[in-house]
């Protein structure tokens, strides 16, 4: 208490305030015995607290409705519920709809939108003439302004049909503008973050559910044997939800299954080297693609959305788990090879990170990259686990390799 009264201020003006608080709750106390049968409602709802209400201009503006049913609902927002039978028209007017989104139950389903876009919109005219064109597909690349000639020939490779996504992790936006597709371009600008921490905060599915496609692209991608149109048409026509364009082989790849093939439109399987693959429809060897050019279908990202950790930043395992959202995955999960990419290689956001004692700052985030890898391995299979063992069945059903 004295601390309390000391942080307020000098003793005389404290003790002022107290008595003014003292007299206050004693003025109310007599109030409240004196008047024992006044109405809460009388006293919380004094009509010159609503603003009064043009009932004309309000018909004017909606003349849809009827100036009585207007005068109803203004009627019961001033309480004046005089008779029962108001009291039922009251409830009646009250709006409940379990099928809408979460949260939004109060609502009329008519007004309820659920999902967005990307689409830029004037500020004058009529919304519905705002659009010349709905992009049917969503590309994003996170960037670093050093990549800007690497990032413009790339866009180049992508036609009207897409909406661009720029996430910046060095912070600088404003001189992409020197681009003309910058302008229509959207930005989103949040200092040393990966692309996967981008997607979960910038790409949920609700926001990008018009677009068909969605291409999650690193920056050092040389795209002079792409063409995304085409990209799609063979997607398509193969049935492929999840996919990459084919990496050039003589760049030297991870993993036999990303390189390009000559001679052939996709591929979804290949041999991996001796005791990589324990089964032929697994990843490495099937249903895998990495995670540096994936091109997702809208239902497949609906499901990969929701598989990214809020906390595992670098993404690393997720190509291993890709499989888990569609099904069967080792149909579903391809490359491409008549469009294909060069990884370049170029290190980027690796240098972004901490230089300590004696190590570069790309070894930390190395270091960081390896152990989310094991760490979401160990989610995903806890996280099963736990589930079987709820449906009772052997664990070992379920192979999370
Ligand atoms: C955009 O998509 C439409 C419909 O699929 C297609 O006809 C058109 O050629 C596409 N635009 C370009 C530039 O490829
Ligand atoms: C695995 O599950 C199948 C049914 O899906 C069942 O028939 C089989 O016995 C299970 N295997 C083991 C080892 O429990």
């Amino acid at each position: 208490m004295d601390i309390h009264l000391r942080l307020l201020g000098k003793p005389s003006e404290t003790g002022r305030l107290f008595m003014t608080a003292f007299v206050g709750i004693i003025c109310g106390f007599f109030l409240g015995i004196s008047f024992p049968t006044l109405s809460l409602s009388k006293m919380n709802l004094p009509s010159s607290l609503f603003p009064s209400i043009d009932l004309t201009y309000i018909d004017d503006k909606y003349s849809g409705l009827s100036s009585q049913a207007l005068f109803n609902a203004w009627a019961s927002l001033k309480g004046n519920t005089g008779s029962s039978l108001q009291l039922q028209a009251n409830d009646d007017t009250k709006i409940w709809v379990p099928t809408n989104p979460r949260g939004a139950e109060r609502l009329p389903p008519g007004i309820v939108v659920s999902e967005s876009d990307f689409y830029l919109r004037r500020l004058w005219g009529m919304p519905n003439k705002d659009l010349s064109i709905k992009p049917k597909y969503l590309v994003t690349f996170t960037v670093g302004y050093n990549q800007k000639s690497n990032i413009d020939a790339a866009v180049k490779k992508f036609s009207d049909n897409f909406s661009i996504m720029l996430f910046h992790y060095d912070g600088r936006t404003t001189e992409w503008d020197e681009f003309e597709w910058s302008k229509r371009a959207i930005h989103v600008s949040v200092r040393k973050q990966t692309k996967w921490w981008y997607a979960k905060r910038f790409l949920h599915p609700d926001i990008v559910a018009p677009y068909e496609y969605i291409f999650m692209w690193d920056e050092d991608l040389g795209v002079e044997h792409f063409d995304a149109e085409e990209y799609i048409k063979l997607v398509k026509k193969h049935g492929l939800e999840i996919s990459q364009p084919g990496l050039d082989p003589s760049r030297g790849t991870t993993w036999a299954m990303t390189k390009k093939r000559d001679g052939t439109e996709v591929h979804k399987d290949t041999e991996e080297k001796p005791g990589w693959c324990t089964d032929a429809h697994l990843p490495p060897c099937a249903a895998f693609v990495e995670i540096m050019a994936t091109v997702f279908s809208r239902d497949a990202w609906r499901c990969v959305w929701h598989m990214i950790q809020n906390d595992l930043v670098h993404g690393w395992g997720l190509d291993f788990a890709l499989r888990k959202c569609v099904e069967p995955a080792h149909e579903k999960i391809g490359v491409v090879d008549a469009q294909w990419i060069v990884h370049q290689g170029v290190p980027s956001l690796g240098n972004q990170g901490k230089a300590e004692t004696g190590r570069a700052p790309w070894e930390g985030v190395r270091e960081r990259c390896h152990k989310e890898w094991r760490m979401f391995q160990d989610r995903m299979t806890n996280a099963e686990k736990a589930y079987f063992k709820v449906k009772e069945v052997d664990v070992h059903n379920s192979t999370t390799h």
